[in-house]
């Protein structure tokens, strides 16, 4: 019962939230992201969040992109670099639809990417 009670106090000054979930409703500023980065985030919420998580590690319909540059392969097992990633955005892969970005926009997203 004392568990219930703490459990529903934490979950009154949390939310209950997923950890990384703050973040979605933090501004560009607040997450220091640099003019660039911040482009590649309004791009990451228009054109990829429907299906991947930037901040929670929550599968949406594919695997979240937090923290993907932190190990040295994405989950299929190709390298985590800008040049593997640039072209999954670029020619999609399989479920994933291509984009069309403008080589300015690509670096923009890359560079959010980067600050996952
Ligand atoms: C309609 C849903 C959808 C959208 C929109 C989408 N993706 Fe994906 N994405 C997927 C699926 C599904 C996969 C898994 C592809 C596979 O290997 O079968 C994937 C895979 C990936 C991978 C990794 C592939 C690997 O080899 O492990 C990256 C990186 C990625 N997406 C980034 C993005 C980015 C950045 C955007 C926005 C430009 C985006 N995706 C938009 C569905 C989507």
């Amino acid at each position: 019962m004392r568990l219930l009670l703490l459990l529903m106090a934490l979950c009154a000054v949390t939310g209950c939230r997923n950890a990384g979930e703050e973040k979605y409703e933090m501004s560009d500023a607040q997450l220091h992201l640099t003019a660039q980065q911040a482009e590649g985030r309004h791009l990451f919420n228009r054109q990829c969040r429907q299906c991947h998580e930037a901040y929670t590690t929550t599968k949406r319909v594919s695997f979240s992109l937090a923290g993907l540059y932190s190990k040295p392969e994405l989950p299929s097992g190709i390298p985590a670099n800008d040049a593997r990633v640039g072209e999954v955005i670029v020619h999609g892969k399989r479920m994933m639809p291509a984009t069309s970005l403008d080589q300015q926009q690509l670096a923009a997203l890359l560079a959010y990417l980067h600050t996952l």
